[in-house]
């Protein structure tokens, strides 16, 4: 027999006997009469303790919150003016006739029936209970009916889902592995897959032409919101296809998402900008598309301004950029001193600013400039009464990252941003190498299977920095959702890739001997993308962090709360792995 649930119950259940199961989400005394209002997973209904029953009465005075208890009892209409239009159930009531107390409970941590914002922590540590809440609740079932739809998705496309690997070979994709020790081959690790990046690869000169997989992926790293060591990707490659292809399946896929949590699809195709733009207009690669406060580079009107602290940065090929902010007038001078100290503690030199106010310009360095530059300044600017202006001068990637920063600041100081939007964005030409102060090399943007871009391969040699690749992002909001390229699938090309960013014959053998041994047997051309599944879930349900759509996360330091991983092993499994602890 099906299960009744109590959130289903509703007055097509009138004058049934129904027996239900649930915990006890609270308990009112009322004038000799006990509510208690009963939850399961699908919601609440109110039980009736009545005292004639006096057995059942007393049994019912002694329920505690969160008990576990089966009630039987006749669905009846709730007195008029009882009814409460908030619970689907909220029309009628159960007159219990019997009870039986399933399961006590301790006193809770923190209470169930009410949502209170208490401490992650303590969310964390008693984490059944934290999902016992309706916003716990919703946002894993969400995450369920999402994986269902993106499995059918992909399964309806042609695509066949196969796992690999988590005990396996390190992947390159930017981060720390986890290493897990092998017992068999004493001194050798497993890494955990920070992707399944070759492997999927591999599966597209096995020839499955189409894979995808919903798979957890492991990097360790400096944590942060959008950020956790283990996470979900959605994964997938397919053979024989352009940029244009892999980003026309993602559109489908978003869309298809949207459609079922918003009930319309999202309006494609979904604007592209190139990485050269992104940073110009926006200082990152990862814009947030929800508000304006767009950079503008206004070098040309400065370039031989007296204002020496502008034209030495022009002369030194340097750039001034600007963003210019409404509601200027409201920004008094602490606020704009606190603004330029921000930018400082973000690696600035500082900030130049002036208001413009009733056709004026005004601050300490308007003496500086003619009255020609401040013309053109307001026209190229196109500036309204009540504006101020914020200037970055520097180098021109620098000077851009830094106006980004300002710009999120801002927005978020200032309210600009619309929490019902959702603004996708590609990032397309994106350089394939960058310069890595850090290890003083170059390095990949992307990871080292990306495909160079056909027209910038005679840069490799002599400039590889010049060279574009087929790599793209996709960027929600101002997170990054998901990231993939065209592959190289020629082995020549792979090795020079390899030898550009310096890794030795032996380091390329070690690291990918079997990678590249594999491109040589008929590699087909392909490409593919993989989508933080978890990110996405964040952003759909408004959370402020991953961790609210994952059952069981860690802590911005790696621990999971519930059960206290990671932790301390037994003398006798390290020596059967041989290892001993240095300190
Ligand atoms: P990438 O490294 O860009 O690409 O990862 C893809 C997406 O995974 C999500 N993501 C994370 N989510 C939560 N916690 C993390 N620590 C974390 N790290 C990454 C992001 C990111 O955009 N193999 C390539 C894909 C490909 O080329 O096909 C890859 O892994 O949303």
């Amino acid at each position: 027999m099906q299960r009744l649930y109590c959130g289903k119950i509703n007055k097509d259940y009138l004058n049934k006997e129904v027996t239900l199961f649930g915990w006890i989400h609270s308990r009112r005394d009322h004038g000799g009469v006990i509510f208690i209002d009963l939850r399961d997973k699908e919601g609440i209904v109110q039980i009736v303790f009545q005292p004639d029953n006096k057995e059942l009465f007393s049994k019912a005075e002694k329920l505690k919150n969160e008990y576990v208890i089966k009630v039987k009892g006749m669905v009846r209409f709730r007195p008029k003016g009882t009814e409460n239009p908030k619970l689907y159930s909220g029309e009628v009531e159960v007159l219990c006739s019997e009870l039986e107390v399933l399961n006590t409970s301790k006193v809770l941590p923190f209470e169930i029936s009410e949502y209170k914002d208490i401490s992650e922590e303590l969310r964390l540590k008693y984490r059944y209970l934290d999902i016992r809440r309706k916003e716990m609740f919703n946002n894993l079932k969400l995450r369920s009916e999402l994986l269902n739809v993106i499995r059918n998705f992909f399964v309806s496309e042609g695509f066949l889902e196969i796992e690999t690997p988590v005990l396996t070979k390190s992947t390159p994709e930017g981060a720390r592995d986890f290493l897990v020790p092998s017992r068999l081959s004493v001194g050798s690790f497993y890494a955990l897959p920070q992707s399944p990046q070759l492997f999927k690869q591999i599966l597209m000169i096995a020839g499955i032409d189409k894979y995808f997989q919903i798979v957890r992926c492991f990097r360790d790293e400096d944590l942060r919101s959008d950020r956790q060591p283990e996470f979900t990707q959605i994964d997938y490659e397919m053979s024989f296809v352009s940029e244009e292809e892999v980003i026309s399946i993602t559109e489908k896929l978003i869309s298809k998402i949207f459609e079922y949590v918003f009930g319309e699809p999202l309006q494609l195709p979904i604007k592209r900008i190139s990485y050269n733009e992104a940073i110009s207009k926006y200082g990152t690669d990862r814009p947030d598309l929800r508000y304006g406060l767009e950079i503008i580079n206004v070098s040309e009107i400065f370039k031989n301004t007296e204002f020496k602290v502008f034209s030495n940065v022009i002369k030194n090929n340097g750039e001034i950029n600007v963003i210019v902010v409404p509601q200027g007038e409201k920004f008094s001078r602490q606020q704009i001193s606190d603004y330029i100290e921000f930018i400082k503690s973000c690696g600035g030199e500082g900030l130049a600013w002036m208001k413009f106010l009733n056709n004026e310009f005004e601050s300490n360095i308007v003496k500086f400039f003619s009255k020609e530059e401040l013309n053109l300044l307001a026209k190229k600017l196109n500036l309204n009464n009540n504006e101020i202006l914020f200037f970055s001068a520097g180098e021109h990637k620098k000077s851009c990252q830094l106006l980004g920063i300002l710009r999120q600041k801002l927005a978020e100081d200032f309210d600009l941003i619309d929490n019902k939007k959702y603004k996708f964005v590609w990032i397309v030409d994106f350089p394939l190498f960058e310069f890595s102060e850090e290890e003083s090399r170059i390095v990949s943007v992307h990871h080292p299977f990306t495909a160079p871009k056909q027209e910038d391969i005679k840069f490799l040699e002599d400039e590889p920095l010049k060279v574009r690749s087929k790599a793209y992002d996709i960027v929600l909001n101002g997170i990054e959702l998901g990231g993939g390229s065209i592959r190289i699938h020629n082995y020549e090309l792979q090795q020079k890739i390899f030898k550009i960013l310096k890794l030795s014959d032996e380091d390329i053998n070690n690291r990918f001997g079997f990678f590249i041994e594999a491109l040589q047997y008929g590699a087909p051309p392909h490409g593919g993308i993989a989508l933080g599944f978890d990110r996405l879930l964040a952003i759909l349900t408004d959370s402020k962090s991953i961790r609210d759509v994952i059952a069981f996360p860690k802590t911005q330091k790696g621990v999971c709360l519930l059960t206290g991983a990671p932790s301390n092993v037994e003398r006798k499994q390290l020596d059967e792995l041989n290892i001993k602890i240095k300190v």
